[in-house]
C-alpha cells in the first residue's frame, strides 16, 4: 500500500499527528509524508490512500487571513508567544491545494485536523471541510474526519499522537474491506 500524508501546518501540531499517523501506516507500506506546498499531482496519483490534514482556524480550514494571524500570534511577546512557527508555515494551505485539485475518481482518503478542546459545534473543526472537498473531488473517505485535541498552551494534548497512531491503523481494515 502507498500511502500519502499531506498536512498544513503553522505552530507544528498537524505536522505532529501527521507523523504519528505515518509511522503507524508505515507498518503496511510505503508512505511519503508532506508539506502541502509538496502535494504534487505525480504523488497523489502514486498514493493507494490520501490521508490529509490541517490545523482547525475561525471553525475551519484556515485562510491566507487566518495564516497571517498566526504568524503574527507567534511573533507576540506574551499569549503564544510558546509557539514557532513549523517549516511549513509559509506554505500555501489545504484549502488551496484542494480547489486545485482535479477529478480523483475512487481514489481512498481521510481527513483529521488539530483544534482546541470541547465540543465541534462550538470549536469548528478544518477535516469535515478537507472530507468534504475530498468527496466532491471524488475521493472514497474510508473513515470519519478525526480531531485531535490541543491544550491551553497550544500543544497537542499528552496522549493525542498515541491516539493517532490507533486512528491511522483503523484504516487499514477499511481499505482491505472497500475493495
Ligand atoms: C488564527 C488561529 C485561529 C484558530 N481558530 C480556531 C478555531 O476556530 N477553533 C479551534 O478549535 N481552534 C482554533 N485555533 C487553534 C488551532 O486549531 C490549534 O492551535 C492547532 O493545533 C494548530 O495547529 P498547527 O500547530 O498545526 O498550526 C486557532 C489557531 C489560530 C492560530
Amino acid at each position: 500500500m502507498h500511502t500519502l500524508l499531506i498536512y498544513e501546518s503553522m505552530y507544528g501540531n498537524t505536522h505532529a499527528i501527521a507523523t504519528a499517523i505515518a509511522g503507524s501506516l508505515s507498518h503496511f507500506g510505503d508512505v511519503r509524508i508532506v508539506p502541502v506546498s509538496e502535494a504534487t499531482e505525480e504523488l497523489v496519483a502514486w498514493a493507494d490512500l490520501v490521508v490529509a490534514g490541517a490545523p482547525t482556524h475561525a471553525h475551519g480550514m484556515p485562510t491566507a487571513k487566518s495564516r497571517s494571524s498566526a504568524v503574527d500570534g507567534a511573533a507576540k511577546p506574551d499569549g503564544w508567544s510558546q509557539v514557532t512557527l513549523d517549516a511549513s508555515a509559509q506554505g500555501p494551505g489545504i484549502r488551496e491545494w484542494l480547489q486545485g485539485l482535479g477529478a480523483l475518481d475512487g481514489k481512498r482518503a481521510a481527513a483529521f485536523d488539530t483544534r482546541a478542546p470541547g465540543p465541534a459545534l462550538l470549536t469548528g473543526r478544518a477535516s469535515t471541510g478537507i472530507a468534504k472537498q475530498l468527496r466532491e473531488h471524488g475521493f472514497q473517505l474510508v473513515a470519519d474526519p478525526e480531531s485531535f485535541i490541543i491544550d491551553t498552551h497550544q500543544r497537542l494534548r499528552d496522549g493525542e499522537e498515541v491516539r493517532a497512531t490507533t486512528w491511522a491503523s483503523s484504516l487499514v481494515p477499511e481499505l482491505v474491506t472497500s475493495d
